[in-house]
């Protein structure tokens, strides 16, 4: 890759996702891109950004800056905050709303091992007497077909997965696992940027964006932030990964990553 490739991806990846991309680590983009450009039949990486600059193709201009994002994930990450939601946050939401529908948003999935886990502990044990929804959305189509497809390496659910809920919701494929149809029912799926408006999708009772905002730039931090909170119906929470904050949103003792406003804090103590 050229410097001037690096560039022009790095634009990219700033103005389509918010995503901070540093043009000087050319490793890191060579490996990303490299098998965008491999699937997109092209020699080299450098004839892939080629291509975006010349053809001025949105699509191949996506999968690039798609490439880029961040994949870390596993099921059950950051185990407490599963064990939260479900013993704590949604039996309080239900008793507060008897007969009422209870949304949650998994608003960065990846590959779907956050939302699967939140939907394989619900399906253990969900709050009687209220409907929960549960959705998942990403900005990366490659991820969000991997995620509803279900299926998982050997390696993939070793992170996270305890032995119990492998055997209780996978069965067991030639080279690896598939969730078992009736946990994957339970999300409904859409591509989201969060840059954009996200009003159109509704209010939330709990929002995970775990994994991304440390990714962004600083504006786009703000940006994705203030849309996300907008989101969250009254009493709402936004659940944040480790390390990662909200300003303008108080973490929730005791609930790790956590975060809402705090006059509805207030209002729910
Ligand atoms: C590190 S993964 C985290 C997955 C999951 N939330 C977890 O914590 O296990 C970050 C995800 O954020 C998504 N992402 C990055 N920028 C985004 C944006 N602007 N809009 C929506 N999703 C984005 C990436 O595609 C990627 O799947």
């Amino acid at each position: 890759m050229t410097p001037q490739d690096r560039e022009l991806i790095a634009r990219l990846s700033a103005e389509r996702a918010g995503l901070r991309v540093d043009p000087d680590k050319t490793y890191l983009l060579e490996n990303r891109l490299a098998p965008v450009a491999r699937r997109e039949g092209f020699a080299s990486v450098h004839d892939l950004v080629a291509a975006i600059r010349d053809r001025d193709d949105d699509r191949l201009a996506w999968r690039a800056v798609e490439a880029m994002s961040p994949t870390e994930t596993a099921f059950f990450r950051e185990p407490r905050t599963f064990e939260c939601v479900v013993s704590e946050v949604l039996p309080d939401l239900a008793m507060r709303r008897p007969g009422g529908t209870i949304r949650l948003w998994s608003a960065a999935c990846g590959g779907g091992q956050e939302v699967y886990s939140l939907a394989m502990a619900l399906s253990e044990s969900s709050p009687p007497g209220v409907t929960v929804e549960v959705f998942a959305s990403d900005l990366c189509e490659r991820r969000l077909e991997k995620a509803q497809a279900g299926v998982y390496s050997q390696f993939e659910v070793q992170r996270g997965l305890s032995a119990r809920r492998l055997v209780t919701h996978f069965e067991s494929l030639d080279d690896g696992f598939v969730l078992s149809p009736r946990v994957r029912q339970m999300v409904r799926w859409r591509r989201v940027n969060l840059m954009e408006d996200l009003s159109r999708l509704g209010q939330f009772d709990l929002v995970l964006c775990r994994g991304v905002l440390g990714h962004l730039l600083e504006d786009a931090r703000a940006r994705v932030l203030s849309g996300l909170e907008r989101t969250l119906a009254p009493g709402g929470r936004l659940v944040l990964g480790a390390g990662e904050s909200a300003p303008g949103l108080s973490p929730v003792a005791d609930r790790p990553g956590f975060h809402g406003r705090a006059s509805a804090a207030r209002a729910a103590a």
